[in-house]
């Protein structure tokens, strides 16, 4: 299946490739973090005063314990103050936590957004050979992952880490100070065992979490392609076996997660052992100086607050630093994307497309889409400025591949192409892609109007010159029949249009592009004998003063062609105008003698 094949093809990841990839998100935060930078500013004295608050809650408790514990054997005083100020507080570090996840919230929803945008605008600028491989579910959970883990590493390098490490550091000194150091060595000690523990844990772990990511990305991939092939998994009554290979993907994710949340019981449970013996060694240390008066009352209390209160936000530790290594691998799968060059780019002084008259020529092209398998050889023609040129051939011959190399989708391996004496390779894209308009051989349609879809040739275009688009692509009677008109929304790919209904609309937004080089490449095939000869009377009205490249199969369509060339097995096998190709008594001929006999026949 194809989600199986391209699963093995994926790159194995590199052994560490955290150590890069945070030094690469870094690089790429530290920008954000600087547009941001009064903001970011803010929220961290948020966090220090929330963080201040935590820490003097433990010691407000103690002296009320304490005033309390005196007060039983003199005059029972409610310590007011002392309350009021612990209430306080505790509102303040809650307050303050939520006004820096507040304040910080934009930074990081703003860095998303860029980061979402980079992303599809690099995977705009990737070639179509890679689109043609890519695995679109897998793609988007990628980036989904990627920019949620973005935001994850963003917020908790800031704002858990480094407070947590302060709060230890600040917990060991106040314990120094008020009893003796050894209470802080056990603290920073049992500190450092769980730090160490959780580490070598997660490291273990991390395996578990990739597999169940990847186990997730083919998952949705094969459901995204099963989906996209609906109509096809009806036609040959394909459920059970679509529902069971997906169940087969299914399986694997749910044995990946299976091993994942096994390991992580293993993580957790080792973490509780080491906080309990070190609250238990502490209290107990704490119990023996009550007992022998060396502490007060309170002061119990107050170690047990912050030991509660310290291992708390370590246990969170725990969690960010699985979430931070897991948010990192899940960067570097985003990032590997990212990361991919583009192969076809502007060259590096690329000048835009100087437009004469509009003349192409190739000139002993060689072309292959895997090496091994030529797909056009030596191939050379001219089209003529503001002539009609037209390519038959056998399917497979290459015609299409035409087409796409005018476009720069791919590398030719030899040869030249060039409009009006230009390179195509020497030019911008975009000034080559805007002077050519083509009508596909399969048009797919974005899944919104009709208007839209045609509109999308030119979006600049105005209401006028998308009408009179309308009308030469034969699409009124059609618009008008429609119990919404133009609005009537084409369904996911075009699907709910028929498939002659799409090639006009496919005309009329080549029409609407307005641009010097036409290319049709079966743009007629669909329709009926009426309406094409009614559409291609209006191409010829279109074409008129433009070059055109009309490829196709019937060939009583391109008769009147300036020129006609006959391609063999990606070779020139034979050009010239129709009668002249007819008394040449050739492959053409032979070809259309064949197409007579069948018009006859039927
Ligand atoms: N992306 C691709 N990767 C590998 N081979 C490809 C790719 N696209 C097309 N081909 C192969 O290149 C050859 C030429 O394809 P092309 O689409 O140009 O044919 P065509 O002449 O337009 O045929 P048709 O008349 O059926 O549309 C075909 O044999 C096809 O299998
Ligand atoms: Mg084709």
């Amino acid at each position: 299946m194809r989600g199986m094949r391209s699963a093995a093809k994926q790159p194995e990841p590199a052994k560490r490739p955290e150590a890069t990839s945070l030094k690469q998100t870094v690089a790429m935060l530290w920008p954000y973090l600087w547009q941001f930078k009064y903001r970011v500013l803010l929220a961290l004295l948020a966090l220090v005063a929330a963080k201040a608050a935590t820490l003097l809650m433990p010691l407000a408790l103690k002296y009320i314990v304490d005033a309390l514990d005196q007060g039983r054997h003199n005059l029972l005083v409610v310590p007011v103050a002392m309350l009021l100020l612990y209430g306080g507080l505790r509102f303040a570090s809650v307050f303050f936590g939520e006004v820096r996840d507040a304040l910080f919230g934009r930074v990081t929803e703003h860095a998303m957004r860029k980061l979402g945008l980079r992303v599809f605008q690099h995977l705009h600028s990737l070639e179509l050979a890679f689109h043609l491989d890519r695995q679109t579910g897998g793609i988007s959970r990628d980036i989904e992952r990627g920019t949620n883990g973005l935001s994850f590493l963003m917020r908790f390098l800031m704002f858990n880490i480094a407070p947590t490490l302060f709060e230890i550091l600040a917990v060991a000194l106040i314990f120094a100070t008020l009893f003796s150091p050894f209470y802080s060595v056990v603290t920073v000690l049992a500190v450092a065992v769980y730090i160490f523990f959780t580490v070598v844990i997660t490291e273990w772990r991390n395996k578990y979490t990739r597999e169940a990511n990847q186990a997730d990305n083919t998952t949705n991939s094969r459901a995204v392609d099963s989906l996209l092939n609906y109509e096809t998994v009806k036609y040959f009554n394909n459920e059970q076996y679509e529902a069971k290979t997906y169940d087969s993907f299914l399986a694997r994710w749910e044995q990946a997660r299976l091993k994942n949340r096994l390991s992580l019981l293993a993580l957790n449970s080792g973490q509780a052992l080491i906080i309990a013996a070190a609250i238990t060694a502490l209290m107990w240390l704490a119990a023996d100086e009550v007992v022998s008066q060396k502490l007060t009352l309170g002061d119990l209390v107050m170690v047990n607050a912050y030991m509660i209160q310290l291992f708390l936000p370590l246990n969170f530790l725990g969690f960010v630093y699985r979430e931070i290594r897991r948010a990192l691998t899940d960067l570097e799968n985003m990032l590997g994307l990212l990361k991919r060059k583009a192969d076809i780019t502007d060259a590096e002084n690329a000048s835009p497309l100087q437009l004469a008259s509009g003349e192409i020529h190739f000139q002993q092209v060689d072309f292959a889409y895997q090496c091994g398998r030529p797909i056009l050889q030596q191939l050379s023609f001219t089209v003529p400025p503001g002539s009609k040129v037209a390519i038959v051939g056998a399917s497979g011959a290459g015609k299409s591949t035409i087409a796409r190399l005018l476009y720069r989708f791919y590398r030719i391996t030899g040869g030249r192409i060039s409009i009006d004496g230009q390179d195509i390779s020497t030019v911008t894209l975009d000034s080559l892609r805007r002077a050519i308009a083509i009508v596909p051989q399969d048009t797919v349609l974005f899944n919104s109007s009709i208007r839209d879809n045609i509109h999308y040739g030119r979006p600049d275009a105005s209401e006028q010159e998308v009408e009179q688009a309308i009308d030469l692509a034969h699409l009124r009677g059609f618009i008008n029949s429609l119990p919404y008109g133009d609005a009537t929304l084409v369904g996911e790919r075009g699907l709910k249009v028929s498939g002659g209904e799409k090639q006009r609309i496919a005309i009329a937004r080549a029409i609407l592009k307005k641009s010097p080089i036409l290319v049709f490449d079966e743009a007629t095939s669909a329709l009926d004998s009426t309406s094409e000869q009614a559409i291609l009377q209006a191409m010829r009205e279109v074409a008129r003063n433009h070059t055109s490249v009309v490829i196709a199969h019937r060939l009583s369509t391109i008769t009147d062609a300036d020129n006609i060339i006959v391609l063999k097995h990606g070779r020139l096998a034979e050009q010239g105008s129709h009668s002249e190709l007819l008394a040449a008594n050739g492959e053409y001929a032979r070809m259309w003698q064949l197409q007579q006999k069948q018009q006859t026949d039927r």
